[in-house]
């Protein structure tokens, strides 16, 4: 299609629509319409994803150019719908009318904002995907994130080696892309203040559809936060123990030792902080691998991690929606070698109603065997809702279906239920082993809290331009010292932003998500338990095999959208609010051991914000024109001490 033509519509109903006021009520005339949207907006929609997947899984020119042409497709049918709406006055409407206007269209854009839009994501995604490091005496060996630099960041307790990898990933990915999200930040403004938003922040939060989103959202980090700040003093101890002087016990922590890229999940600390270490280890990944988990044929064309197949399993004893024969056909669930592909794991929705894909470059592991529920979890989501209008085939909220996996990852975790899918050889039944597990699941979910928070704070902030470009990054990694309690292995510049150095910000995801979901999944897991007749603390419930349970969840996500979140979760949980009750009760044994331990080990929970990092080493390995940069952190450092 060509663009002059897009832009001549777009504007000609833009045109129109100003001088069409809303007249006609009839309630028959709307449904037509809304009937008539949803079977073409199917295939505009379909093609649109076919469009994205094939370009995601084979990152060639060629496909992006398919995928810009759809893309703006699929941007004029849905300026063209929202026109249309515009000319309904659905007052004394249902109310599921009401609603299925209210999220049909968006506004048409002036000029080539779409097309420019598209452009720019395709580029910060691409940079993203195909992002290397270069070993650091040897330049011709890089490695991308996955599975390469994810290892290194998982295992390596060499400071110097993981300062490497954490500055040079931000050199490749993020600095590359800050010219492009300055463009991005410019652009979902336009387009959401075009559609009745103050800004994309705005809109962004009004997906939640309460007034008091923020404010809710800031209310439970007072809640949890205790919890953190003492995971944080007891986890710096331990780095204390390997890194020695380069922690300060009274600091912040350093993100590159955090055990990813960027101190999202501090899971993999684990080996290092574990609190009964002669305890039976909760790691299976031993377990899996002699048991073959590798690769398995399912199917007779296809062979598939047997991953997989555990993780259906556990939907299937719920009662819930086994996967169609299609989806292990057309998934990507390992890397290929004959192309270059994002990896990070993704649920797909294909908008037909049949075809649900995951895409996945399956590691064989613990963490992925977890991760695999996860994507699942969107996937059961999805089938679920299927039959729903086109606008309602989504979450209650963007929480709502993060949180879905990560419930039967509750249950999957246990070692209840490890031993009994022969992954544990004995379920241990003591209280040391009970806080090993804990600590496990906290590095995880008491971790990522302030990490998500911290990400939307700046975003909204940026989105609302309370933040000059000038200082985008210095503001970051300010509120990460002030509210994380963590910072940056060196100094860092304006020609850098590293909060686009992770998947879901140079990808356009909002992450507040993440942090509701990891409060709300537990409010679930709460009502599954209860539903299963689970009694006993809730870190031991396995919901496995439980129809009651499934069932109850089942109902949950066949709402999709069609209802406010509220209604789901009463539906659910019996309320209507997200509350951090059940995620407290939850990691309560594991607050009282840390408070007892970190008073005996002499730590304070807290940091002086004004500490830094010794990145005096840095300079060594640092190219000549980074090295001014070097030398004035190493300036800085002075003044802070
Ligand atoms: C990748 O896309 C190109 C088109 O750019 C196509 O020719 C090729 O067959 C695709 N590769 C795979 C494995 O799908
Ligand atoms: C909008 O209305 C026009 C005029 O009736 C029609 O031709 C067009 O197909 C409609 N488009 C959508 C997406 O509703
Ligand atoms: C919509 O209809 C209602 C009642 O029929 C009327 O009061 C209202 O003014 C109308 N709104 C517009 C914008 O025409
Ligand atoms: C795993 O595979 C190897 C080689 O095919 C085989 O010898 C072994 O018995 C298998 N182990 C299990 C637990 O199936
Ligand atoms: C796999 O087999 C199914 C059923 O026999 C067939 O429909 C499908 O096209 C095959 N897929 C591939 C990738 O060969
Ligand atoms: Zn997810």
């Amino acid at each position: 299609m060509l663009w002059s033509a897009v832009l001549l519509s777009a504007l000609a109903v833009l045109a129109s629509a100003q001088t069409n006021s809303p007249t006609n009520n009839n309630l028959a005339d709307a449904q037509r319409f809304l009937s008539d949207y949803n079977a073409r907006a199917q295939d505009v929609w379909n093609a649109y994803v076919v469009a994205s997947w094939n370009y995601d899984t084979n990152l060639t020119e060629h496909n992006n150019d398919v995928l810009l042409e759809k893309s703006l497709a699929l941007t004029e049918f849905e300026a063209a719908a929202y026109v249309n709406k515009t000319k309904f006055n659905t007052t004394g409407f249902p109310d599921d009318v009401i609603r299925e206007f209210d999220f049909l269209g968006s506004a048409p854009q002036e000029g080539d904002t779409a097309r420019r839009l598209q452009e720019t994501l395709s580029a910060m995604g691409r940079i993203y995907a195909v992002g290397q490091v270069c070993d650091q005496d040897d330049p011709n060996n890089c490695r991308g994130l996955e599975p390469g630099l994810t290892e290194i960041m998982a295992t390596s307790r060499d400071y110097e080696e993981r300062m490497w990898v954490w500055l040079r990933w931000r050199d490749a990915v993020s600095k590359a892309i800050r010219p492009h999200y300055v463009t991005y930040v410019d652009l979902k403004n336009q387009i959401a203040r075009a559609n009745g938003y103050t800004d994309y922040g705005d809109l962004w939060r009004r997906k939640y559809e309460t007034d008091t989103f923020e404010q809710d959202m800031l209310d439970i980090w007072e809640e949890v936060k205790p919890f953190y700040l003492e995971l944080h003093a007891y986890v710096r101890r331990k780095l204390y123990d390997v890194y020695g002087d380069k922690i300060n016990l009274k600091g912040p922590l350093p993100e590159h030792l955090l055990g990813d890229m960027w101190g999202r999940f501090w899971t993999n600390l684990y080996d290092m902080t574990v609190p009964f270490p002669d305890k039976e280890s909760l790691d299976v990944t031993p377990a899996m691998l002699e048991q073959n988990y590798t690769i398995m044929k399912m199917y007779e064309n296809y062979t598939i991690m047997k991953m997989y197949e555990v993780s259906e399993q556990f939907f299937g004893s719920l009662g819930l929606l086994p996967l169609p024969a299609t989806f292990f056909q057309r998934s990507m669930l390992q890397k290929p070698t004959d192309r270059e592909v994002a990896c990070h794991a993704t649920a797909w929705d294909f908008y037909d109603g049949q075809d649900f894909r995951i895409r996945m470059c399956t590691k064989v592991d613990m963490e992925d065997l977890l991760t695999i529920h996860h994507e699942m979890g969107h996937t059961q989501y999805q089938m679920q809702y299927a039959d729903l209008p086109l606008v309602f085939r989504d979450g209650a909220n963007d929480a709502f279906h993060e949180a879905v996996g990560e419930v039967l990852a509750l249950s999957a975790a246990t070692p209840q239920h490890l031993h009994a899918i022969g992954l544990l050889d004995s379920v241990p039944d003591d209280p040391d082993a009970d806080i090993n597990f804990l600590l496990l699941q906290g590095l995880n979910m008491i971790a990522t809290l302030p990490f998500s928070l911290v990400q939307d704070l700046w975003r909204w902030r940026v989105f609302a331009g309370d933040i000059p470009e000038s200082e985008w990054n210095k503001k970051y990694w300010e509120m990460k010292a002030e509210i994380v309690g963590v910072v940056p292995p060196a100094e860092r510049g304006e020609d850098q932003l590293d909060i686009t150095s992770i998947y879901h910000v140079a990808n356009d995801f909002d992450m507040i998500r993440y942090y509701a979901r990891t409060i709300i999944e537990f409010q679930f897991q709460k009502a599954m338990c209860d539903e299963a007749g689970i009694t006993g603390p809730l870190y031991k419930c396995d919901i496995y095999n439980s129809g009651s349970a499934g069932t109850k969840l089942a109902n949950m996500l066949k709402l999709g959208r069609s209802q406010p979140w509220p209604d789901a979760m009463q539906e659910m949980t019996g309320q209507r609010k997200m509350l951090a009750d059940s995620w407290k009760a939850y990691f309560q044994p594991l607050y009282v051991w840390l408070q007892e331990k970190n008073r005996q080990n002499g730590d304070e929970p807290g940091w002086d914000v004004n500490w830094r990092p010794d990145a005096s080493s840095a300079s060594a390995t640092l190219p000549a024109t980074l090295l001014l940069l070097a030398i004035s952190s190493v300036t800085g450092l002075l003044l802070f001490a």
